[in-house]
């Protein structure tokens, strides 16, 4: 039988994305982690194993809010043919997710208990983008998708040099971040001018300074 989704039914799969996102182990990624059986690391000392579980917990983060974003651009999406890319996008954000999730573990260390809060800020800030126009939720996006990819490149750097397992993650992340970028401003997304993106760069200072830690 084919029928349109009812309002209830969106409900059930906003909730359930909610949760997915936010419940730890919860999320399943539909590729397997580029962290594969055959990628060793090198012994890590406390010191290294703690920082390299900090800057996971910030990409850890990032995919929180990437997932809270996509979703409030997918309530507010008015172009059909739009939603279609942007949903594979954000198939890629729920792998990302599970992928880091699972490095998390492996470092013995856990997801910040600041989630709630970062998925809530930008699920606000998705909804308010949407609400203006796909012009503008695209476009903010596409600015997200580019500084998270900024992100990546210096994590790849400030990991220790023996953590080869979280790099392999980060490193495909990068790839997938750069075409959603793509993707997000060839749907149309507005480019921000750079007050804008250095209003972003100060917020996601705020996000990595505080999750590293908690
Ligand atoms: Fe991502
Ligand atoms: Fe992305």
């Amino acid at each position: 039988m084919n029928r349109n989704p009812s309002r209830s039914d969106n409900l059930i799969h906003q909730f359930d994305t909610v949760l997915r996102t936010l419940v730890p182990h919860a999320a399943q990624a539909s590729r397997p982690s580029p962290a594969s059986p055959e990628v060793h690391d090198d012994p890590m000392d406390e010191e290294e194993r703690r920082h390299a579980a900090g800057l996971m917990r910030i990409n850890h983060t990032g995919e929180v809010c990437a997932q809270a974003l996509y979703q409030g651009q997918g309530l507010t999406a008015k172009l059909p043919d739009v939603r279609g890319q942007m949903e594979a996008s954000a198939r890629d954000e729920i792998d990302h997710l599970a992928w880091c999730d699972e490095r998390l573990e492996e470092l013995h260390d856990r997801p910040s208990l600041l989630n709630p809060l970062f998925y809530a800020a930008s699920f606000g800030i998705g909804a308010v983008a949407g609400a203006v126009g796909d012009r503008m939720s695209l476009g903010f996006l596409a600015a997200t998708e580019q500084q998270v990819g900024r992100h990546l490149e210096e994590h790849l750097v400030e990991l220790p040099s023996a953590d080869q397992r979280s790099r392999a993650v980060l490193r495909q992340m990068a790839i997938d971040e750069a075409q959603h970028a793509q993707l997000a401003l060839e749907a149309g997304g507005a480019r921000f001018p750079a007050p804008v993106k250095f209003g972003m760069r100060l917020m996601a200072k705020v996000m990595s300074g505080s999750v590293y830690r908690v």
